[in-house]
């Protein structure tokens, strides 16, 4: 005997979420941000409510994951910001969207084994919204926290996952996405028409409206030092080029990159590529010298990461393990693509990294 094996919205992502969302659509439609926002982040069922979503056991892989040595070579270049400020008795590192906390530890453990009084300044207070890590020795804090005189903000995919406005290009300018439910999936349908300045003529594109207050924030998290961002993404004139018709949006889901952020509801990253012309933009109207952006693989092989590969030549598993990491890390197909910018103030000279950017 058949049986009805329709397996409803299970097919389609988290069933709690997708009734949550249309319980909020109310038999209408909503922006693809706010769709966006209640996929990733919804109080209870949002995809990041819930921990092992980055790593080997989950959909994507981040930097910080792929080895400690990414960690390591980021705490040698707050080493070099604390150095250049005369060596403060306290130095925070801040770390908005510290996920589960594999960078925080890395950059502990290095500043451990240094012996060299670095370890004893730093603070490290990570803000992270959801899932937090347990690393003891890491401070877990929602905003706003107080900024601190001296120090480094670094953050690592903060801005690639912050929801988007979604735009098609019309003849009367760009049309806004919105998303319904139509009984059974999430249907998309036009909303108002936007004037947007440079926006491209043809094609989807997206707005990411909160990248630029949450960089300008980061900026005021440190008196004197640094913010060092790393992000996928573009200046604006390659982001929105006029080839680029289709936009940057990408979801992952177990290790796979598809372009359907109405699948997987819940249970997928969504993610988009970065404008760093108004991450620069904020950083200077915060008074900051801006650095870069330059792709992390020449910022990291600037940095000597290739000498921690030949460091373990003794240890053949350890060996072929970094070997493979930095493949990985500089990876122009992969994560070698992503972009890294400084924003500095009252550090005098070039951040290390960026000495070829001019
Ligand atoms: C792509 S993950 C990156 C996590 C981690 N940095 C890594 O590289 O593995 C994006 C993270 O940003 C966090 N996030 C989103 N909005 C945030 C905000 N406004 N402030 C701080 N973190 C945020 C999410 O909770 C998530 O952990």
């Amino acid at each position: 005997m058949a049986l009805d094996l329709d397996p409803g919205t299970a097919a389609l992502g988290n069933p709690q979420l997708i009734q949550a969302i249309v319980d909020e659509m109310a038999g209408g439609a909503i922006s693809f941000e706010r769709f966006m926002e209640l996929a990733l982040y919804h109080p209870e069922h949002g995809y990041y409510r819930k921990p092992g979503r980055i790593g080997r056991q989950g959909d994507f892989l981040t930097s910080p994951v792929i080895h400690p040595m990414f960690g390591w070579a980021i705490a040698a270049w707050c080493r070099d910001a604390w150095a250049r400020l005369g060596e403060p008795a306290q130095f925070t590192i801040f770390e908005p969207a510290a996920g589960e906390g594999a960078l925080a530890t890395a950059i502990l453990d290095w500043a451990e084994g240094r012996g060299d009084g670095f370890r004893e300044a730093i603070r490290y207070v990570a803000l992270e919204p959801n899932s937090p890590g347990t690393d003891p020795r890491v401070e877990w804090a929602t905003p706003p926290v107080a900024p601190a005189p001296s120090g480094v903000v670094v953050t690592n995919e903060l801005f690639d996952a912050l929801p988007v406005r979604l735009f098609d290009a019309g003849p009367r300018g760009p049309v806004e996405v919105y998303v319904r439910w139509d009984g059974e999936r999430f249907v998309e349908q036009p909303g108002g028409i936007a004037s947007i300045d440079g926006a491209p003529m043809e094609g989807r594109f997206e707005v990411n409206q909160r990248a630029y207050p949450v960089m300008r924030s980061l900026c005021s998290l440190v008196e004197r030092g640094s913010v060092l961002v790393f992000d996928y993404g573009y200046p604006q004139e390659e982001l929105w080029a006029p080839w680029r018709t289709t936009g940057t949006l990408l979801c992952f889901y177990r290790h796979t990159a598809h372009e359907d952020p109405y699948l997987h509801v819940g249970e997928q990253d969504i993610t988009t590529h970065v404008n760093f012309s108004e991450l620069a933009a904020a950083g200077e109207d915060e008074g900051m010298t801006i650095f870069g952006p330059v792709s992390q693989s020449e910022f990291l092989y600037a940095l000597g990461i290739g000498g921690l590969v030949d460091a373990a030549r003794s240890d053949m598993q350890e060996y072929f393990a970094r070997r493979r990491a930095l493949e990985q890390l500089a990876d122009g197909a992969g994560l070698g693509r992503i972009r890294v910018l400084a924003a500095t103030s009252g550090i005098e000279g070039v951040p290390p990294g960026f000495e070829a950017a001019g």
